[in-house]
């Protein structure tokens, strides 16, 4: 697993290095269109950024007020090194930590095994958005 330091704070504190991250995975490499990407969301959210040693943003998720979890990115060549996995358990226990009894997202569907490593659960039927087919998961906290 690589090591990455985590970041937590809002919009006005981390946006600035969660942009870069969000920009190159959604908007480049999955062609998501730019006015989508950037919603009125972020900044009543919390943020976590993954930071390499130096200081480089490499991943980002960000927990809605009523706990959504979303914009869940990792830079292509820094994947499948169990830093998704840290973001996510971290965006867990913000929401534990601001009282969410669950929290809910939007998977999309190749991505499903990856939330299922964390116990979040599919529900529903698949759904288009963007283009790209998603599932709903939830996932009870304790
Ligand atoms: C999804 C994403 C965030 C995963 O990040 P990552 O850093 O590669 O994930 P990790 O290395 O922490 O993987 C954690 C576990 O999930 C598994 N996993 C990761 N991506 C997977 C995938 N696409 N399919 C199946 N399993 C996957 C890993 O093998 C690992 O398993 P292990 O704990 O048994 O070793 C990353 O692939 C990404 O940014 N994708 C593009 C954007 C995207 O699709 N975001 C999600 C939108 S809903």
């Amino acid at each position: 697993m690589a090591a990455v330091r985590l970041l937590r704070g809002t919009w006005s504190e981390l946006g600035h290095l969660a942009a870069p991250v969000r920009r190159r995975v959604f908007i480049e490499e999955q062609g998501i269109p730019v006015e989508l990407e950037w919603d009125e969301l972020d900044r009543a959210s919390r943020h976590i950024v993954g930071m390499t040693d130096y200081d480089t943003p490499i991943g980002t998720v960000r927990l809605t007020p009523n706990a959504h979890v979303g914009r869940m990115a990792v830079l292509p060549v820094w994947r499948r090194r169990g830093i998704g996995k840290q973001l996510l358990q971290a965006v867990l226990e913000e929401a534990a930590a601001a009282g969410m009894r669950s929290v809910a997202l939007s998977a999309q569907v190749p991505v499903i095994p990856f939330y299922e490593k964390l116990h979040f659960e599919p529900y529903g039927e698949i759904f288009q958005d963007v283009g790209i087919p998603h599932r709903m998961m939830r996932r009870a906290l304790q």
